[in-house]
């Protein structure tokens, strides 16, 4: 016996009866096409994602010759019926077809499958336009569905071409951050809602405030971040070093990569620098480097200068002087005071610090500063 011959993928017939069966009992089929050339997590985690849209889950396989014509010569690496075999096997996964075009589009014609997914950026309308209007005809519910960070199959090839390079494996960790701030919080809630909604891949494992009763704390401890007050010492803008070193082993203890300063107003010394030389971000209210120190917005105003901003940088011991990772500007108005132009600063800061945090592992990289024109 010929080993190919000890799994059969579906035919489009049978995939056909597995349709009509299903709606024939008022139930759904869910209907996904793509290579699945060497499966990870995120297959398995979009497959039952997929899965969970209808009743059963039906995967249209590009044949190895389709693979070849989408991806190149070089692929797929695995034949077409043992990628068939590994995907039926899967929990998620009531069949598998394979076919031999680069789009779906005959198979859903023949197919007619109640529900469509994809994964990944697209929208309905955009869409492969000869896909689109298979689903049109066939009544199909399209479904986008989102794509898990850092998995695929081309960073597995680059770890297997290139393993001393750790950075495939980096990718696919969420960057973990301790978050410390000392007033409302508002750039922590940012952070919070850019994780939640997958623009920025990062934990936040630790958040720390000088202030006892800070909104801070109080917006950490309501999403779950595990929230502690530091006891900074009697002076109002140094900490002490005890408190520093006590720091320090809280944050090693929850394994932190980054440092976010999110209006932290206390000066940080070496046993932190030491720690976490180059791994300590923080966010300034101007384009540095103006108006340094803690009255940034109150200083612009006063200045009578026509725009300011807000910069995202590395700290150093020398106060608001490390390097530059990104600038965003706000125009001054006129009948402008400082709280409504803190607070039109801090629209651009929720934006720019998580942007920033997003491509950390790319900066770290690359040492390129990212510099972000107005807006
Ligand atoms: C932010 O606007 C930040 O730029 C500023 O404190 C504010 C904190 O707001 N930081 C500094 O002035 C540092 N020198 P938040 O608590 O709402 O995030």
């Amino acid at each position: 016996m010929d080993f190919l011959d000890c799994f059969a993928p579906l035919t489009v017939e049978e995939a056909r009866a597995l349709r009509e069966k299903l709606h024939g009992q008022g139930k759904k089929l869910v209907f996904t096409n793509g290579c699945f050339d060497l499966l990870h997590a995120g297959h398995v985690r979009y497959l039952q994602q997929a899965r969970e849209l209808g009743d059963a889950l039906l995967v249209g396989l590009n044949s190895d010759a389709s693979v070849r014509e989408l991806k190149g010569p070089t692929r797929p690496v695995n034949h077409e019926v043992d990628r068939a075999e590994v995907l039926s096997a899967l929990r998620a996964v009531d069949g598998v077809v394979i076919f031999h075009d680069k789009r779906a589009t005959g198979l859903i014609d023949a197919i007619q499958p109640h529900v469509y997914a994809k994964g990944g950026d697209y929208t309905p309308e955009s869409l492969d336009p000869g896909e689109r209007a298979a689903l049109d005809r066939a009544g199909t519910e399209i479904q986008i569905l989102s794509l898990v960070p850092g998995r695929s199959t081309t960073r597995i090839l680059q770890r297997v071409q290139a393993p001393q390079d750790t950075s495939a494996f980096e990718e696919q960790r969420p960057l973990r951050l301790a978050v410390l701030g000392s007033g409302k919080g508002s750039n922590l809630r940012a952070l919070i809602q850019a994780i939640e909604s997958k623009a920025l891949f990062a934990q936040i494992v630790a958040a720390f405030s000088d202030v006892e009763n800070s909104a801070f704390l109080r917006i950490a401890r309501e999403a779950g971040v595990p929230a502690q007050h530091l006891n900074p010492g009697d002076h109002p803008r140094r900490f002490d070093l005890e408190a520093q070193h006590e720091l320090v082993s809280r944050l090693r203890e929850a394994e932190v990569e980054v440092i976010v300063l999110a209006g932290f107003m206390r000066i940080l010394k070496s046993p932190v620098f030491d720690a976490f030389e180059g791994r300590i971000v923080n966010i300034h209210p101007s384009l540095l480097p103006d108006y340094k120190g803690a009255t940034a917005v109150r200083d612009a105003l006063a200045a009578g200068d026509s725009e300011t901003g807000c910069t995202v940088h590395l700290v150093t011991p020398e106060i608001d002087s490390g390097r530059i990772l990104a600038q965003a500007r706000v125009p001054i108005l006129p009948g402008d005071d400082e709280a409504s132009l803190h607070a039109r600063i801090q629209e651009q800061e929720h934006r720019l610090l998580p942007q920033v945090l997003a491509s950390w592992r790319q900066l770290q990289l690359n040492e390129i500063a990212v510099v972000s024109p107005c807006g």
